[in-house]
Order: structure tokens, then C-alpha cells, then sequence
């Protein structure tokens, strides 16, 4: 790792907590505190969306037989099943853009979920995003396990819960892909 990076994530815990983040795959049987959830989805809805559309709805499953429906369904989620909640984050196509602006909805969830796993990594939870849209087979399965209306575009489902085992995050610093002024080889 950088030094200059190592010496900033020494001295300050929300820099820190956005380079510590991973997955988190496997989950003890302790439930999410209430508190712990509103702090979560009150972490996803803080993010930023294009026009301030904030065109998403959080469905939270903490019903297990639901879970295990979601996790059955789903051929990269079966880690829910394992899951004390999970959170599928859906657009609401009433909230979304028009014209070139249609699909600036994508952008927003993906600034909410990574807001939301953030807010669960600093409060000691862990969650996956694992992928719904644009798969079709996908979001038909979660949106007829959850009898979802018309309007709601299944995006993704995460499952959040305490962590049942920890890795150390990925390196994934690439110098040679910052490019100054112009592309550079
Ligand atoms: C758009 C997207 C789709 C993903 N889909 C899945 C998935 O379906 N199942 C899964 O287990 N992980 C999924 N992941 C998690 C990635 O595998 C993970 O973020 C990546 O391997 C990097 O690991 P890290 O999150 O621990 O840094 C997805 C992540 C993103 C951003």
C-alpha cells in the first residue's frame, strides 16, 4: 500500500472504513438491531442522484422463509438464506429521468448501495451486493417472491448481518490507470 495512503488511514476512521471494506459472504445468527437498520437505509438514502430524484425504494426481508425463497431463486445469492436481512434495493420508474437522462436511475442505486455498505461496515455489519438487474430471470424471481408492483425495478439484493468470518480487502491500487491530462500508455 501507498505510504501517504496508510498514514491518512491511520488518522482518520471514514477514510479508513471506505478502503477496509469487503464482501462479507458469511454471517453469524445475531439479528440486525432496529437501530442498525435505520442506520443503514438512513446511509443508503443519503446518497447522492442525479436532479435529487432519489429513485429508490428499500425492501427490507428479514422473514427467513423468504430469505430462503430469495436465496433458492437467486444462482449468486445463496449466502441470503444464511443472512439475518437482506435489503433489495429497487428503482421506482415514477422517480425516474426522461430523454437522454432515462437511465441515470442505474447510477443512483449504485451510489446508494455502495453508501449502504459502507454505513454496515462502520457499525461492525458486513453485506454483498449481489447483482438483479439487468438479468431478467433475476428480477422476475424477486419480484414475484416479493409480489413487487410494476413500478419497482428490482436493482439488487444485499444481505447485511454481523460478520461470521473477516478477509483482509483486496489491493486494488493500480497506478499505471491514473492517466494525467490525457490517456497515457
Ligand atoms: C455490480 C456488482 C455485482 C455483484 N454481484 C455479485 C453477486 O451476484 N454475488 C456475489 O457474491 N458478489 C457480487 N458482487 C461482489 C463482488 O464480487 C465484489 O465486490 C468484488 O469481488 C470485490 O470484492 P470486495 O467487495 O470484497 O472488495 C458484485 C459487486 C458489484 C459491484
Amino acid at each position: 500500500m501507498d505510504n501517504t495512503v496508510e498514514k491518512i488511514m491511520a488518522g482518520n476512521e471514514a477514510y479508513r472504513n471506505i478502503v477496509e471494506r469487503t464482501s462479507v459472504r458469511r454471517f453469524t445468527h445475531e439479528p440486525v438491531a432496529p437501530e442498525l437498520q435505520t442506520a443503514i437505509l438512513y446511509a443508503a438514502m443519503s446518497a447522492p442522484s442525479g436532479v435529487n430524484r432519489q429513485p429508490w425504494e428499500l425492501i427490507v426481508v428479514d422473514d427467513p422463509e423468504l430469505l430462503r425463497r430469495l436465496a433458492d431463486g437467486l444462482p449468486y445469492a445463496k449466502m441470503a438464506a444464511e443472512a439475518p436481512m437482506a435489503v433489495v434495493v429497487c428503482g421506482n420508474r415514477e422517480r425516474f429521468l426522461d430523454g437522454d437522462d432515462a437511465t441515470l436511475w442505474v447510477q443512483d442505486l449504485g451510489a446508494a448501495s455502495e453508501n449502504l455498505l459502507l454505513g454496515a461496515h462502520a457499525l461492525g455489519l458486513g453485506g454483498v451486493w449481489t447483482a438483479l438487474y439487468p438479468h431478467e430471470d433475476r428480477m422476475a424471481t424477486v419480484a414475484d417472491v416479493l409480489n413487487l408492483p410494476e413500478n419497482l425495478v428490482p436493482f439488487n439484493l444485499i444481505p447485511v448481518g454481523h460478520p461470521a468470518s473477516h478477509h483482509a480487502p483486496m489491493d486494488k491500487w493500480h497506478p499505471d490507470r491514473i492517466h494525467r491530462n490525457a490517456f497515457t500508455r
